[in-house]
C-alpha cells in the first residue's frame, strides 16, 4: 500500500475523522461550524496534512506560514512553518508515520518552529529539531523546538 502525505480537505469526512485525535479542540470545532454554516466551502484546503492507511486517516498535523516579519526564533529573520497537532492514533505509533509528516514539513525549505507535547522529545531530537534559548516573555513558558534548514541560525545569537 502506498503510504504519502496529503493536504487535508475540510468537508464532514475529515472532521470525523479528526474526532479520533485527542487534541481535537476550537479549531476542528470552529471548522465545523464554518462548514455548517457555508463560510467555508466543502473540500477547501485545510492548514492540516495528513497521511491515509487504507481509507482511516492515521496521522495528522498543522502547518501554518508565518510571515518573516513577526519572526523571533530565526537569523537572519525568515519566513518559517509553526508545526503543531502533530499526532499519531496509538496503533499506528511507531511505524514511522509520524517522521514522514515531519519530513514532509522540512521539505518546503523553511525553518520549522513546533511546542512539543511532553515525553515526545526523543521523538524531536530524533527529527533532528533543537530547543531555542528560553525566553519567557516571548514564549510564555513554553519550550519550543526548532528545526533549521541549510543557512539559518538562532537569533539569539545575535541580538
Ligand atoms: N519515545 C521515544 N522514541 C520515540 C517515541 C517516543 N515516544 N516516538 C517515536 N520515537 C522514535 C522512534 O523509535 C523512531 O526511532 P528510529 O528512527 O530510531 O526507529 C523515531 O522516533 C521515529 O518514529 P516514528 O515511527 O516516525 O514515530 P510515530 O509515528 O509514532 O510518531 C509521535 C511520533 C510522538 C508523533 C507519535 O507517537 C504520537 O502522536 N504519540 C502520541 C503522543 C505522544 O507524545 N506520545 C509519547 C509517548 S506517551
Amino acid at each position: 500500500m502506498e503510504i504519502k502525505v496529503e493536504r487535508l480537505k475540510i468537508n464532514f469526512k475529515t472532521l470525523e475523522e479528526f474526532k479520533k485525535f485527542k487534541e481535537y479542540g476550537l479549531q476542528e470545532l470552529s471548522m465545523l461550524e464554518d462548514l455548517e454554516a457555508n463560510m467555508v466551502d466543502n473540500d477547501s484546503d485545510s492548514p492540516f496534512y495528513g497521511i491515509y492507511y487504507g481509507d482511516k486517516l492515521v496521522a495528522r498535523m498543522s502547518l501554518y506560514q508565518i510571515d518573516a516579519r513577526f519572526d523571533r526564533y530565526f537569523y537572519p529573520p525568515h519566513d518559517y512553518l509553526e508545526l503543531w497537532k502533530l499526532e499519531v492514533l496509538p496503533d499506528y505509533q511507531g511505524k514511522g508515520f509520524g517522521s514522514q509528516l515531519v519530513e514532509f514539513a522540512k521539505s518546503f525549505g523553511l525553518p520549522i518552529k513546533t511546542n512539543p507535547r511532553v515525553k515526545s522529545r526523543e521523538f524531536w531530537d530524533k527529527m533532528g529539531f533543537a530547543s531555542v534559548d528560553y525566553d519567557m516573555e516571548r514564549d510564555l513558558g513554553e519550550n519550543p523546538l526548532v528545526w533549521y534548514p541549510e543557512g539559518v541560525k538562532a537569533q539569539s545569537h545575535h541580538s
